[in-house]
């Protein structure tokens, strides 16, 4: 129902950044950074585009980096927490479903990493952009006590059939199920607090 593109986008961090695209057109760009050459040139290749929104993740620099040029490119209004430096032109509320296609993609608040973070859940169930919170394998430089109520509390709970896409490449593998990652990443599977600080001090 939706096809999702990764682009390695390059610079000293291994961003990451999508393209979401539905059979109706619409599309949605997450974090635009880095070189985006190869993202709107997949963009021009789709026979119909819609650009639906612009999602950001959270507000830090490398994430956001190729903004302004995806603005001129892909006139779309901005989404992000209400507290992203950004000012979105639409401040989300937790939970809040923006339509797409014929579904729409969830908004979740995922604090720990900054408190302006924020995933991005496909309305099928088939994927979630999960920014800096969870990595493949590892998650973002955080506040322990915050990040894992998130992990517990938004992430842990969600279906394993979502793959996960995160905005840097730091992983054995560029994506993974949700599944998987319950599994495999300590970050996630941790159950109790002082565990997972132990883990966070690895970081
Ligand atoms: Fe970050």
């Amino acid at each position: 129902m939706f096809e999702v593109t990764q682009f390695a986008v390059g610079g000293l961090d291994d961003n990451f950044s999508y393209l979401i695209h539905a059979e109706n057109g619409d599309s949605a760009i997450v974090d635009p950074c880095g070189d985006l050459s190869r993202l709107f040139a997949a963009i021009r290749k789709h026979a119909r585009v819609n650009p639906a929104y612009i999602l950001i993740t959270h507000g830090h620099r490398d994430h956001i980096s190729g903004l302004d040029e995806a603005r001129k490119a892909f006139p779309a209004p901005v989404a992000a927490h209400p507290e992203c430096r950004v000012h979105p032109d639409i401040a989300l509320a937790d939970h809040q479903r923006l339509p797409f296609g014929d579904s729409c993609i969830e908004c979740l608040f995922t604090p720990g990493h900054t408190a302006d973070s924020v995933c991005y859940r496909l309305g099928d169930d088939s994927a979630i952009f999960t920014g800096d919170t969870l990595f493949i394998d590892c998650c973002g430089y955080c506040d322990p006590d915050t990040m894992f109520r998130t992990m517990r509390e938004v992430l842990y709970p969600l279906p394993d059939s979502l793959i996960v896409y995160s905005g840097h490449d730091y992983g054995h593998v560029p994506f993974e199920t949700l599944g998987v990652q319950k599994r495999t990443n300590p970050y996630l599977y941790t159950d109790t607090l002082k565990a997972f600080r132990r883990e966070i001090r690895k970081l």
